[in-house]
């Protein structure tokens, strides 16, 4: 929730997201509400297929055209469900961007990245002198200094980390306030991972930029995010402050997620704290989707979900595992 008097940059509320050939009335996001204030990151994290590039895509107005979308999404005051392609394409770039894992399916491998810079550029309608100096001061503030050799690249020839920082300068080239990035280091090594994260830092206080960073890693999240959304099977567990979801973990996903991440780092025990994998959508049992893993799972948890909500933090379970005391349960 903002405390400050200007509405939040983006507002979710009660987003679902259905595929008419899936089960009838299964939705793979559901009921998914969430906020950011401007220059906040909020980090989404969850195991694959939890929905997480559905939920980035809905916030670009960006869903797949066989996707049937209900409840609201605003950012910048714009309806992106229900917009109109013209409204939806002056947003985008203009004030909403992506990045996402792979570099190289974004990019057209048969294009420059000059070319590429061209065509962001195209849509502005903007003279191309003006580009030049531009795109050049771009691919510096993303830590790419020889910016003539880059642009002369195909994607192809450059490295996996370089191609994720052309990505990031072509998302960023007309100084957009909200960045979608989804799992945007995911498929770079440790050392590549860990410059680029520097880097999105220092460009998110540069430019003052809002994000919603997508990805399935807590490790990640913990460092780039003072909020994280939890997600499993499309449904939020908790949300709240990344440090209090952490520490004082209420969900039992959260809790394996975690638990996850600390005994990687402590080698000590196995990845797998949570038994089994993610249950195809058509599977998803009513209720609490999470109920067929959880340790804690009764019979309670295929009904509708208890929203437990504290000071800036809310979860849906009926079995939290932090301290009762500081939790009211505000609606079932
Ligand atoms: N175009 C589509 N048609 C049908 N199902 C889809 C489509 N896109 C995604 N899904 C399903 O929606 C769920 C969430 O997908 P996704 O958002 O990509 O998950 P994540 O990014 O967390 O890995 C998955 O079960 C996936 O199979
Ligand atoms: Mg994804």
């Amino acid at each position: 929730m903002s405390h400050a008097a200007e509405p939040p940059l983006v507002e979710v509320q009660d987003l679902t997201v259905r595929f008419p050939r899936l089960a009838e009335d299964l939705a793979v996001v559901d009921g998914v509400s969430f906020s950011l204030t401007a220059g906040e990151t909020l980090g989404l994290v969850g195991e694959s297929g939890s929905g997480k590039t559905l939920i980035g895509r809905a916030l670009l107005g960006h869903l797949p055209s066989t996707a049937i979308a209900g409840g609201e999404v605003r950012v910048a005051g714009v309806d992106v469900l229900r917009a109109p392609p013209r409204e939806l394409a002056a947003l985008h770039g203009r004030v909403t961007a992506a990045v996402f894992q792979d570099a190289l399916v974004a990019l057209n491998p048969s294009r420059t990245i000059q070319g590429h810079f061209d065509d962001v550029w195209a849509a502005t309608g903007r003279p191309k002198d003006e580009l030049r100096a531009l795109a050049r001061e771009t691919l510096e503030m993303v830590a790419l200094p020889d910016a003539p050799r880059v642009l002369a690249c195909y994607p192809h020839e450059l490295s996996g980390g370089m191609r994720q920082r052309a990505l990031i300068a072509l998302a960023l080239l007309r100084r957009p306030a909200f960045l979608v990035a989804d799992e945007p280091t995911t498929a770079l090594d440790r050392l590549v991972e860990d410059e680029l994260l520097t880097t999105l830092e220092r460009l998110r206080t540069e430019l003052g930029l809002t994000m919603l960073l997508i990805s399935h890693d807590f490790d990640v999240i913990r460092r780039m995010c003072a909020r994280v959304a939890v997600l499993y099977g499309g449904q939020l567990c908790e949300i709240g402050p990344t440090a209090t979801v952490m520490a004082a973990r209420l969900h039992p996903y959260t809790d394996g997620l975690v638990d996850a991440v600390s005994s990687l780092a402590e080698r000590r025990r196995p990845l797998a704290s949570i038994r089994g994998t993610v249950p195809a959508p058509s599977a998803f049992p009513p209720g609490c989707r999470f109920q067929t893993r959880c340790p804690r799972a009764t019979d309670a948890c295929g009904s509708v979900r208890p929203h437990l909500a504290s000071d800036g933090r809310d979860a849906w379970c009926h079995h939290p595992l932090a301290a009762a005391g500081e939790r009211s349960a505000v609606g079932g």
